[in-house]
């Protein structure tokens, strides 16, 4: 009996090759309506039609039979704060408020390590029950936070990117850590876990407004010895916010010059909201080949603003989609999605089915730099995927039924899916969440 060989029946959808143009996103879906899926030690063996491929399953393994279902890679988020689950929703306030009632108060606790343990299994439990199979974290500024966070994604082999914060100045003291020891910390983290089986490591100051020019530096040194680490961090969230990093920065051109002065931008930089960018900065992002983490739930909840999707566009900007938990309102990204359209449509724009699934997948890989390695079915990429239950509630199988073309079933999939809708989620080719 080979343990490492699993063969998984059903319908299946994903876009096959990463896009410049959101126009090019639907001549490359593919839906296969009784499709088959073999996975060989966790990851793609062999993926197309099951009557192509049913004779290639070894009659000694079980074909899981999802048939009536609806299989799709798993969703990447490229911005959440594991030490914010405790707080979403805290009532009231716009950003700058937000952290100092709420947020530093709660990162606080992670210097427990056992609390942080306990919270890191709540969190990844989190993330799969939502069908989120890579993620981009912040930990709080404890380097226990991370390793608590990684211990817990290295159980069941997940990709996951995530990094210790550094902040050495704006925040309570029992925060802070230092230029030096951020550095120290970092370092350490960086050593024990960056490419541990299939984690990753980034490097994480904050925002400008929490760290010195020299802790700005020290990132910028982490970065240079370790080239293959991510960079991320906050940038033109809400308008008290820039003008902060205006008077902490004067002899700065703007925000986003003050990361880029310090050689803080580039590809696996990612940026989350970017809300009120002059026109240089779209460029500074456009000609370093940065990335944007769009998300839209938490941008409502704070009343940040909107984002200009169409700017990212017409420039070819990598975009991501993020929760933002805590000041996102959920970990789940048919959610994000639904919120994501209605930030389009405020604006006059239109955010198809087809895009809002590649932005989740396959383009959420593309702006991780991981399109070679999640995000499709396509033949040797790593087994992470989710099986949807498209009529999980009675109101999903009204809008179901009174659907008939594929974009309007995966646009009220998204609509009106929730956590119910994530039936099965598999990580590393193995079963890590089935719905109760
Ligand atoms: N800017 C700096 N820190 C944070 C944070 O924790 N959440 C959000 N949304 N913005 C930030
Ligand atoms: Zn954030």
């Amino acid at each position: 009996y080979d343990n490492s060989v699993k063969a998984v029946r059903g319908s299946f959808f994903h876009i096959t090759r990463v896009v410049t143009d959101p126009a090019e996103i639907e001549a490359n879906t593919q839906f296969v309506e009784d499709g088959l899926l073999i996975i060989r030690n966790g990851c793609i063996d062999w993926f197309g039609e099951w009557r192509d491929g049913r004779d290639l399953v070894p009659p000694t393994v079980r074909v899981r039979d999802y048939r009536g279902k609806l299989i799709v890679p798993g969703f990447v988020d490229t911005h959440l704060h594991y030490p914010q689950s405790e707080m979403v929703g805290a009532y009231g306030e716009q950003l700058l408020e937000w952290l100092n009632h709420h947020t530093f108060p709660t990162e606080r606790r992670y210097n427990d390590l056992e609390y942080a343990r306990e919270m890191s299994t709540f969190f990844i439990k989190q993330l799969l029950r939502n069908g989120t199979t890579t993620a981009l974290v912040f930990g709080s500024v404890h380097p226990q936070s991370v390793d608590a966070l990684f211990e817990a994604a290295s159980r069941i082999n997940m990709r996951l990117i995530a990094g210790k914060v550094m902040m050495d100045r704006n925040a309570p003291d029992y925060l802070l850590d230092t230029a030096e020891s951020s550095y120290r910390h970092s370092k350490a983290l960086i050593e024990r876990w960056h490419g541990n089986g299939r984690l990753l490591y980034a490097v994480t100051p904050r925002f400008a407004p929490t760290s010195t020019p020299a802790q700005l530096e020290v990132a910028s040194a982490l970065r240079q010895e370790y080239p293959t680490t991510y960079l991320q961090t906050h940038l033109s969230e809400n308008k008290d916010e820039i003008a902060w990093v205006k008077s902490l920065y004067p002899d700065h051109k703007g925000y986003l010059d003050v990361y880029n002065s310090f050689g803080l931008t580039g590809p696996n930089c990612v940026f989350a909201h970017c809300i009120h960018l002059e026109e240089a900065e779209w460029d500074c992002l456009q000609q370093t080949g940065s990335t944007i983490a769009f998300c839209p739930t938490s941008n409502l909840y704070l009343g940040s603003g909107l984002f200009q999707m169409d700017k990212a566009w017409s420039r070819q900007i990598q975009v991501g989609m993020g929760t933002d938990i805590g000041a996102g309102t959920t970990f789940n990204m048919l959610q994000t999605l639904n919120e994501a359209y209605k930030v389009a449509q405020l604006q006059g724009l239109r955010l198809s089915a087809f895009h809002s699934f590649y932005l989740a997948t396959l383009g959420g890989a593309r702006s991780l730099g991981l399109d070679d390695r999640i995000g499709s079915f396509a033949v040797g990429k790593e087994a992470d995927f989710v099986v949807l239950d498209p009529v999980a509630t009675p109101m999903q199988q009204l809008r179901y039924d009174n659907s008939t073309a594929l974009r309007d079933k995966l646009f009220v999939l998204l609509t009106l899916g929730d956590d119910r809708t994530i039936y099965r989620t598999y990580v590393d080719g193995q079963l890590v969440h089935e719905r109760g």
